[in-house]
């Protein structure tokens, strides 16, 4: 059991909602397994009304909180809050990591590079050189497409039901990296010729989420040995990734990005190597006790 003292730290989340999120829960398991003294706890800072979240971030800083996890839906705008942004972060243009150092508020991106270190140690996949298919072009594709854009693949294609959505992410980015980003609506030829030949495909949209509909995807395509990955953990296994398995692809599953992103935050709060096995434990004990 974890045990708050008068000289715990405490580790906070803001969102709207927040009460679905397993990072307390990842987050406490693993400060208990290495008997660091900090406690995570879930705030609901309501999207509404919009000067909440500026005065949620003040009450960080007269509180002493030690660091936080920023999520839907104030990610973008929190950054205009804090002392100093990354320059990862901001490029990416939304902070998903905040830690308070000699009272100044730091705030960072984790959401990519962990993406990239879960599908390097749990599907042993490195995007440099490689074709690479993102579905989507929402917070989570941004954050994605940004990390992958600097391992050099050798091509990206943006795969989106708005065609002008993700038009606009790949100029941006274009701009910002110098790469030729493609893009792709989500059915027709042109869906077909971005699956062909590609290693990985990553759906970061909400199609897959219990209730939400299933992603029809020419899997048939990708290149022999591709990774297909999900960013939609609950259920863990998701349609798409139950075709991948059936077709002998392998497969990369959504709480694999949620606990490396965990874990980059959690070195930067503590310091410390994290206890990954111990958070995506804790995450799926706590999944399963949603059933
Ligand atoms: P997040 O920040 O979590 O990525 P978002 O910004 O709302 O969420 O982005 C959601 C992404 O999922 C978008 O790419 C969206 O496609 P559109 O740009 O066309 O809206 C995609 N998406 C969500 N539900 C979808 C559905 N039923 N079919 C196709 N795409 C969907």
């Amino acid at each position: 059991m974890l045990k708050i003292t008068g000289s715990t730290k405490v580790i906070c989340i803001f969102g709207d909602p927040v009460a679905h999120s397993l990072s307390p829960v990842m987050h406490n398991a693993a400060f208990e397994a290495l008997s660091v003294d900090m406690a995570y706890v879930p705030f609901h800072v309501p999207a509404q009304p919009p000067g909440d979240l500026k005065r949620a971030v003040s009450a960080i800083r007269a509180l002493s909180i030690h660091g936080l996890n920023i999520t839907i839906p104030h990610k973008e705008k929190v950054m205009s809050y804090l002392d100093e942004v990354d320059s990862h972060a901001l490029a990416v243009g939304a902070v998903n990591t905040v830690v308070s150092r000699s009272g100044s508020l730091i705030g960072y991106n984790t959401d990519g590079e962990g993406y990239l270190q879960g599908l390097k140690q749990d599907a042993g996949f490195t995007p440099r050189g490689k074709k690479v298919v993102i579905i989507g072009a929402g917070g989570a594709a941004r954050s994605i497409l940004y990390s992958v854009l600097l391992k050099k693949p050798k091509e990206v294609v943006l795969v989106n039901r708005t065609a002008a959505r993700s038009a606009s992410l790949a100029r941006e980015f274009e701009r910002k990296l110098a790469f030729k980003i493609q893009t792709a609506p989500l059915d027709g030829d042109a869906l077909r010729r971005s699956a062909q030949g590609a290693h990985l495909v990553v759906n970061t949209t909400s199609i897959g989420l219990s209730g939400r509909g299933e992603l029809d995807f020419p899997m048939e395509l990708l290149a022999d040995g591709a990774v297909v990955s999900d960013i939609v953990y609950s259920p863990l296994e998701t349609a798409f990734l139950k075709k991948a398995r059936a077709r002998g692809f392998k497969t990369h599953d959504g709480l694999s990005m949620l606990v490396h992103q965990g874990a980059i935050g959690f070195k930067l709060w503590t310091g410390r190597r994290p206890p990954v096995a111990v958070m995506r434990a804790a995450a799926l004990d706590a999944l399963a006790a949603k059933k």
